[in-house]
């Protein structure tokens, strides 16, 4: 494979503020370089532990440059909290942060979404730079401003829309992530895939990104499938309607994972979701070919679980959903491969059907 020599820089023009993506190889050492616009008077950067382990050198480095106070964040998903957040809004006091601080949010979806939740209550809002670590949070969580933290009562209730000033996609960081989480951000690149990022799609129809390889193909597929989500969030900043094709897999996959209380991963939860919603699409008029071709996809990069629901209690889940209207399931279903139609609304029967199609499928 042909080694990376080049890294792209993409300007999101948001309602709330320009937001600038870095993405590259390498690039991380580069960061006081790419951050330059601003004298921030004290940079905090929250740094997961794991990441923190297996990269200290280069972070190290870099942040040295910048003067940046390392906190490093423990990132289980039960530390993604309100109380957590609580005693960092302290740390972030006694090392004098002020209105024209920042902070740096390094690690996965976790370490992002509470860096970024953090920077966006603390003195009612200051600026955050995300350096994402996992394919997941470089593809996803890091895009589009969404910040949040769990309560005993769900996952992500308590949040705001917040706009980080830049993100430093640097891939190098994949070369330690295990395989169960590329396959969580593979899902994530699958669904931008089939519901517009036809260039991804074109690579995973040839099979051309494997896990473990670092190289072109990786990083044109990120590229792809980053520049198609920020295109999405910049129609749609807060999701008053074309952003919720993002949800794509994600009503049958919350309720997946909810009910299972959250002993699947999202990634895996997603993926199911995505067979299910097409299958579901099929039955409303995608053409078969199309679904042929989502399962190739899935089953090519190994993405479904084997797990087991029971079906009517998947339905009433749905039910729960914090995206629905007035207690009525909304999908969003696909046309044809990358032509979405957001709330849409199924019968009960067609989604059991759905259902016991993948459970038979994943048996066999
Ligand atoms: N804000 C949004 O729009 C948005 C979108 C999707 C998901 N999310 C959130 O993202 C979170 C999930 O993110 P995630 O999948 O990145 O999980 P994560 O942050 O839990 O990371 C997964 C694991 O990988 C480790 N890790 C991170 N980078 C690594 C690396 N380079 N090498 C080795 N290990 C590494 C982490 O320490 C962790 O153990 C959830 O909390 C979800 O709610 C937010």
């Amino acid at each position: 494979m042909d080694p990376i020599t080049n890294s792209d820089t993409l300007v999101l023009q948001l309602d709330s503020k320009k937001s600038s993506i870095i993405i590259g190889r390498g690039i991380f050492a580069s960061l006081s370089s790419l951050i330059t616009y601003k004298k921030w008077d004290v940079i905090i950067a929250i740094v997961s532990e794991t990441v923190y382990a297996l990269h200290k050198e280069v972070i190290d480095q870099s942040l040295s440059l910048i003067d940046a106070i390392i906190i490093q964040y423990n990132d289980s998903e039960q530390n993604k909290s309100y109380a957590y957040a609580e005693q960092y809004f302290n740390l972030l006091l006694e090392n004098q942060c002020t209105r024209n601080s920042l902070v740096i949010g390094i690690g996965g979806g976790v370490t992002t979404d509470f860096a970024g939740y953090v920077a966006s209550a603390y003195m009612r809002g200051i600026d955050v730079v995300y350096v994402p670590t996992t394919l997941l949070a470089m593809v996803d969580a890091s895009i589009g401003g969404k910040v949040a933290v769990n309560i005993k009562a769900g996952k992500n209730i308590v949040g705001h829309f917040h706009q980080p000033d830049y993100i430093i996609i640097d891939i190098d960081f994949l070369q330690t992530l295990p395989l169960s989480e590329w396959r969580c951000g593979m899902s994530e690149v699958v669904k931008h895939a089939l519901i517009g990022d036809s260039s991804t799609l074109t690579l995973l129809m040839n099979k051309e990104i494997q896990y473990g390889y670092i190289d072109n193909s990786l990083y044109s597929c990120i590229n792809s499938s980053v520049r198609f989500k920020a295109s999405v969030v910049e129609k749609d900043e807060f999701e008053k309607n074309i952003r919720a094709i993002l949800n794509f897999g994600h009503t049958v996959g919350h309720a997946i994972e909810s009910l299972l209380e959250y002993t699947v991963s999202h990634g895996d939860a997603v993926a199911a979701g995505i067979l299910i919603e097409s299958y579901i699409s099929m039955k409303e008029g995608m053409p078969k070919a199309d679904f042929d071709c989502v399962r190739d996809i899935i089953s090519a990069y190994n993405l479904l679980p084997n797990i087991s629901f029971d079906p009517n209690k998947i339905v009433n889940h749905m039910m729960y959903d914090k995206k629905n209207i007035k207690g009525k399931t909304r999908f969003v279903l696909l046309e044809s491969i990358g032509k979405p139609r957001i709330g849409c609304e199924v019968n009960d029967s067609l989604v059991k059907e759905a259902l016991n199609f993948y459970l038979t499928m994943i048996k066999k």
